[in-house]
């Protein structure tokens, strides 16, 4: 498998592929894969002819006081993965060949950045939308293949798509989860054995969620307070968030009809972690 690391090689080797009339896949991450990316490179291959997977922890999506420094990183354990998997191209950029001396641009996604994560990490979205702008421009892919885990990343930079214009079809993965329910991250890595089993609540909490709507219940305080007693029963939980909101514009809803987004963050030891369902009032 091909390791490009600079911004120049990388658009030279799309141009030639473009020529070529190849369809490219671009799946962006930070790296320190699981079975969740593995899956969407898999749907990459479905999709064109070549995949590319980015492996970037890009700096300007993490808050001052946030695991920049400590999030995990394994570059060759990263590689037999994508070896494995036939990924046709690793792009490995520095810092500093994606943020040089003197940058100074940002992009912002206005409203839907303003809720769930992005109303307790500041910053965060306008971190991502720069650096997954930046990385369609270099890569220049025909598709990018996105997981629905970060459910809110997923509606920003499909605005964003559209927003811009960009040529780019955005496409979404659903949550892949260990086999007792806990999606995965690369974040579960912070979770000692105790932190762990404790991590399931979060599924606990949603599934009790769904039963709650499945026996009626549309209203938004029920929903929250019974996501809320189910996660305090958990002592090492703190919840950051939880809120009922459309699964479209993120909107707060007081009640709902057919369908809510359901999402949480629950910070457990020194992993902030995130989960969310949709609540449909037809089962
Ligand atoms: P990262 O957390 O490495 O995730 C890379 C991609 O994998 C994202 O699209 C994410 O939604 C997806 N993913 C993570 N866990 C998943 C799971 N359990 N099931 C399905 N998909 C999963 O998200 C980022 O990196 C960054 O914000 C990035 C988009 C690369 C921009 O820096």
């Amino acid at each position: 498998m091909q390791t490009i690391k600079t911004c120049r090689e990388m658009r030279e080797w799309s141009e030639g592929q473009r020529l070529r009339q190849k369809r490219i896949v671009l799946v962006p991450t930070m790296g320190f894969f699981h079975e969740g990316h593995l899956q969407l490179m898999r749907e990459g291959r479905k999709r064109g002819d070549l995949v590319v997977v980015s492996i970037f922890v890009n700096p300007t999506q993490f808050g001052p006081n946030e695991d920049f420094k400590s999030y995990p990183r394994d570059l060759e354990r990263d590689r037999k993965l994508l070896a494995n998997e036939k990924v046709d191209l690793l792009f490995h950029p520095s810092e500093s060949e994606i943020y040089p001396d003197g940058y100074q641009t940002n992009v912002e996604v206005d409203e839907l950045s303003q809720y769930l994560c992005g109303a307790h990490r500041p910053g965060h979205f306008r971190g991502v939308c720069t650096v997954v702008n930046k990385l369609f421009n270099i890569v220049r892919p025909h598709v990018a293949v996105f997981g629905l885990k970060d459910y809110q990343q997923f509606l920003i930079v499909r605005r964003m798509v559209q927003d811009l214009n960009l040529d780019v079809d955005v496409v979404g993965v659903p949550t892949v989860r260990e086999s007792d329910g806990l999606a995965m991250s690369s974040r579960n890595h912070y979770l000692n054995k105790t932190e762990r089993v404790a991590a399931l609540c979060l599924r606990k909490a949603l599934f009790q969620a769904k039963e709650l709507v499945r026996r009626g219940e549309r209203s938004r305080s029920a929903i929250l307070e019974q996501v809320a007693v189910e996660l305090k029963k958990e002592p090492l939980a703190r919840v950051e968030y939880i809120e009922v909101c459309d699964t479209e514009n993120l909107r707060p809803l007081e009640a709902f009809r057919d369908k809510a987004l359901l999402a949480l963050a629950v910070h457990i030891g020194g992993a902030r972690l995130i989960d969310h369902t949709i609540l449909r009032a037809a089962g």
